[in-house]
């Protein structure tokens, strides 16, 4: 329940806007990870990472993924009851040549954006709560890859 509570609370924090969080997750994935850019087929003509960064395709996309993210933490009491919509959400990205590997740089990325955006208050516990509801959802989503 502590950590229940140490995901919602650190989550609002980010304010109602959590895009250019996603902005900075994403380049953090880039970074670490470059050959995913060429995944995101509408981006192949962009000179720099910056400038994919912010096509409107891309920032969709960022925009869907916090949105995975903020139906995770409204569901942190039931969460099996997103397992269909993210065993499908696996099976697509599985379709657009996104390894489960890759699902982990993502996490990574993840824990980078809230140290870099919560600053005093990315915690020991709080960095643990988070790791343990995004495998959660990972694991969910590889299981829908590997069907
Ligand atoms: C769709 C790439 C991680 C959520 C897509 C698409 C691509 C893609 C190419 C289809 C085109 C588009 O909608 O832009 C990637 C890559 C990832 C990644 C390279 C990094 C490994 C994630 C994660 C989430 C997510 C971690 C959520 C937790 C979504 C959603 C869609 C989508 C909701 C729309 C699916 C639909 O059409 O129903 N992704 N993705 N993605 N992605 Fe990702």
């Amino acid at each position: 329940e502590k950590e229940k509570e140490l995901i919602r609370v650190s989550w609002e924090s980010l304010g109602k806007d959590k895009v250019p969080h996603g902005v900075i997750m994403f380049s953090r994935l880039f970074e670490l990870e470059p050959a995913l850019l060429n995944l995101f087929h509408y981006n192949t003509n962009c000179g720099t990472i910056q400038d994919c960064l912010s096509s409107p395709e891309f920032l969709d996309h960022v925009t869907k993924v916090m949105l995975v993210i903020d139906a995770a933490v409204s569901h942190l009491d039931n969460l099996h009851t997103l397992e269909d919509f993210l065993l499908n959400l696996g099976k697509k990205h599985q379709a657009v040549g996104v390894n489960t590997q890759s699902f982990a740089v993502v996490g990574e990325s993840l824990l980078y954006m809230l140290q870099c955006s919560l600053g005093q208050g990315y915690t020991a516990p709080l960095r643990q709560a988070w790791l343990n509801m995004y495998t959660i959802v990972v694991a969910a989503m590889s299981r829908g890859w590997a069907k």
